[in-house]
């Protein structure tokens, strides 16, 4: 029987690359460079999946391709907004994602950008290395403590939820929580979190507001000029999950005017642009979306990857079938 035709958008990591194409007739995107929706059609009229990443759009156009081959999408990456899944439906095709194996690095992440923002850990390592740094003083470079502070969740799934295990455990936070489908209460119970009515109460409570809803209409632009002036006076905001959760320019407005002390940011509204005023800002931690970005975590996503499609082609619903 002839293998399955596969193509791959971007460079995974080497021991997955090299069980695609011991396992399926894969094509792989050597270059690393993003494909144009004209190669992504040459892709879905070839071959039977399609394997893109969360940085790959595919929308209405793409999957608007004449005589499409390909039955499946099996993407690279827990979020799915970038998968127009209307439109995958509509064409017949599967979408599957590749959640769980990146929670907890994701999470670590989250911590990372909030404690760096907190302690000012970007802005002192760029005062150190500029040879600015003239010694220890009692007033140099004051942050502000973590420990007994409330964080608050916009989301409380997977990755949220292993957030708030490390702020309420490691660091002894109090935490608080929005979600329209919240956890089951045993783990909401386990956090010892408080769950909110709306994102209103956790802004007006919470020291750190942390970012965990999904990408998507629902929630663009949620981070508006008239959700940061719900917030806590010197408050500030972490984002972990998609950049146009937040409007950027009202970020800028918020932090400019000191409405907000600080943000903690790995996804950007124009990803991978990032606006100079927030660029030029200290008092804001800017990371290249590096969420799941460790070798172990990339390792099992793309493995995640290749069980849906070992699934998908052996006639079997593949373990994490979004539509
Ligand atoms: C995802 O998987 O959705 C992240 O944004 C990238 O790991």
């Amino acid at each position: 029987m002839s293998k399955p035709k596969i193509v791959i958008t971007r460079r995974w990591p080497q021991e997955v690359e090299d069980i695609l194409v011991e396992e399926f007739d894969t094509t792989l995107n050597e270059t690393d460079v993003p494909m144009t929706v004209s190669e992504l059609h040459a892709a879905l009229q070839s071959a039977d999946a399609v394997c893109p990443t969360v940085s790959d759009k595919i929308d209405a156009e793409v999957l608007g391709a004449a005589n499409m081959k390909s039955t499946i999408l099996a993407s690279n990456g827990v979020g799915f907004n970038h998968i127009d899944l209307d439109a995958a439906k509509a064409a017949g095709l599967t979408v599957t994602n590749t959640p769980d194996v990146l929670t907890d690095c994701t999470a670590d992440l989250a911590m990372t950008l909030m404690l760096m923002v907190a302690r000012r850990a970007g802005e002192g390592e760029r005062h150190l290395r500029g040879n600015q740094w003239t010694g220890w003083r009692p007033t140099h470079m004051m942050g502000t403590s973590v420990t007994g502070k409330t964080m608050g969740f916009i989301g409380m799934g997977r990755i949220a939820q292993a957030t708030a295990q490390r702020a309420a455990m490691g660091f002894g936070m109090n935490i608080i929580f929005y979600d329209p489908y919240p956890p089951a209460a045993a783990d909401i119970a386990s956090l010892n979190a408080t769950q909110c009515d709306s994102a209103d109460e956790v802004f007006a409570q919470a020291d750190f507001v942390s970012l965990h809803c999904p990408g998507g209409d629902a929630t663009h632009h949620l981070i508006n000029a008239d959700a940061f002036s719900k917030m806590k006076n010197g408050a500030f905001i972490i984002n972990t999950a998609r950049g146009d959760v937040i409007e950027e320019q009202a970020l800028v407005d918020a932090l400019k005017s000191g409405q907000i002390a600080g943000a903690g940011l790995d996804v950007f509204e124009f990803e991978p642009k990032v606006s100079d005023e927030l660029a030029a800002m200290e008092n804001v931690v800017l990371l290249p979306h590096l969420g799941s970005a460790t070798r172990e975590t990339r390792v099992a996503m793309g493995m995640r990857v290749i069980d849906n499609l070992r699934a998908y082609f052996a006639g079997n619903t593949p373990g994490d079938k979004v539509v």
